[in-house]
């Protein structure tokens, strides 16, 4: 074959390779294989060997022409695939800058817990300091340091989750007030928040779980006057706006007297309304002055010391304060009514 048809040859090959290359990443591949040390322009070197003196210079020459030809092609070729690829990855990474941000959703407080730490936040500011009881808890501590004897007919005021003989979940957060009296010495200025558990059948008003703040005081003399004073104080400041109330005769077996608070509705202010049902008045908590007995299960003499003791249910309050008629609202996990509160 002439170096004629050689050349022609390589050239058609090398011009419909190139017509197949789509990347930057071929066109260096070709480059290898037409141009490099063992490609094919490199292998015409063979027939500048065997040619005569004459034919020599004009062979180089096609050689050369043909090697420029080549280099230029790949080159334009190399330069618009660069310029391609660059334009897609840029494409690719393209951001508007303009467009609103993405909305983050950011959790939120549960009513319970908005209305406990609004209660922490009173008391606390009242000089009561915090403690946090067990939710598991024995005999003692639940009932029978309370004043609740074994066969007590009032320990069937409290359906009990027994966990064994002794041990049980609390039914109320009083079973605080005789661990804070072993530990500390009068004053005692106390609440106690937290979990309690009755086995109850569950409605709009009574549920197996719910939360109560235990409060209580005990110091020398302190009196009924107190409490009084001490609970209007805590509701005007809860409810942000006076609150009248109104104390009632009740039994609990760890206060003597014992009684029960209301006050007057927040909503007809004592017109008489569906949330108050007629009466003008809602029930919120029991009270009263912590019995001798109790005070000597905690090892404080009844005779040196008195002290006055509440405990305040949260669902209870949460309802008046937000208006909630079915207390199963706080435990159904529904986001459309867990998302009406905030801070
Ligand atoms: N522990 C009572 C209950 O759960 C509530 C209570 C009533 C607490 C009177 C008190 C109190 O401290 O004095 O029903």
């Amino acid at each position: 074959m002439t170096l004629n048809a050689k050349i022609t040859e390589i050239r058609e090959k090398f011009l419909q390779e190139l017509k197949l290359a789509k990347t930057s990443r071929q066109i260096e591949i070709l480059k290898i294989s037409f141009l490099g040390k063992k490609g094919s322009v490199q292998s015409l070197m063979q027939n500048l060997k065997d040619a005569t003196q004459e034919q020599r210079p004009l062979f180089g020459k096609q050689i050369n022409d043909l090697k420029l030809e080549i280099t230029s092609h790949l080159e334009n070729s190399l330069k618009r695939l660069l310029l391609e690829e660059e334009t897609k990855k840029l494409e690719n990474e393209y951001i508007d800058v303009t467009l609103p941000g993405r909305k983050h959703f950011w959790g939120r407080y549960h009513p319970i817990t908005l209305t406990m730490n609004k209660m922490i936040d009173v008391f606390v500011s009242m000089g009561f300091a915090v403690e946090i009881g067990p939710d598991v808890d024995s005999d003692f501590y639940n009932f029978e340091g309370l004043n609740f004897a074994k066969d007590h007919p009032s320990r069937d005021m409290q359906d009990t989750f027994f966990i064994t003989d002794d041990l049980l979940l609390r039914t109320h957060t009083s079973n605080v007030q005789v661990r804070v009296m072993e530990r500390f010495k009068p004053p005692i200025r106390c609440i106690a928040p937290g979990k309690c558990f009755r086995n109850e059948t569950i409605s709009s008003r009574s549920h197996v779980f719910f939360h109560q703040v235990e409060m209580f005081y005990i110091d020398e003399n302190v009196s009924f006057a107190d409490l009084f004073a001490t609970l209007n104080e805590f509701l005007s400041k809860l409810f942000k706006k006076q609150i009248e109330t109104r104390f009632r005769p009740s039994y609990f077996p760890f206060v003597e007297p014992g009684m029960e608070c209301d006050i007057k509705c927040i909503i007809c202010s004592g017109q008489g309304c569906r949330l108050c049902k007629g009466t003008g008045w809602l029930e919120v908590f029991g009270a009263g002055m912590i019995h001798p007995n109790v005070l000597k299960a905690g090892g404080i003499d009844p005779e040196k010391y008195s002290g006055y003791a509440a405990g305040l249910g949260v669902e209870r309050l949460a309802m008046l304060i937000h208006q909630i008629n079915d207390i199963r609202m706080f435990t159904e996990n529904d986001m459309r009514f867990l998302q009406q509160f905030s801070l």
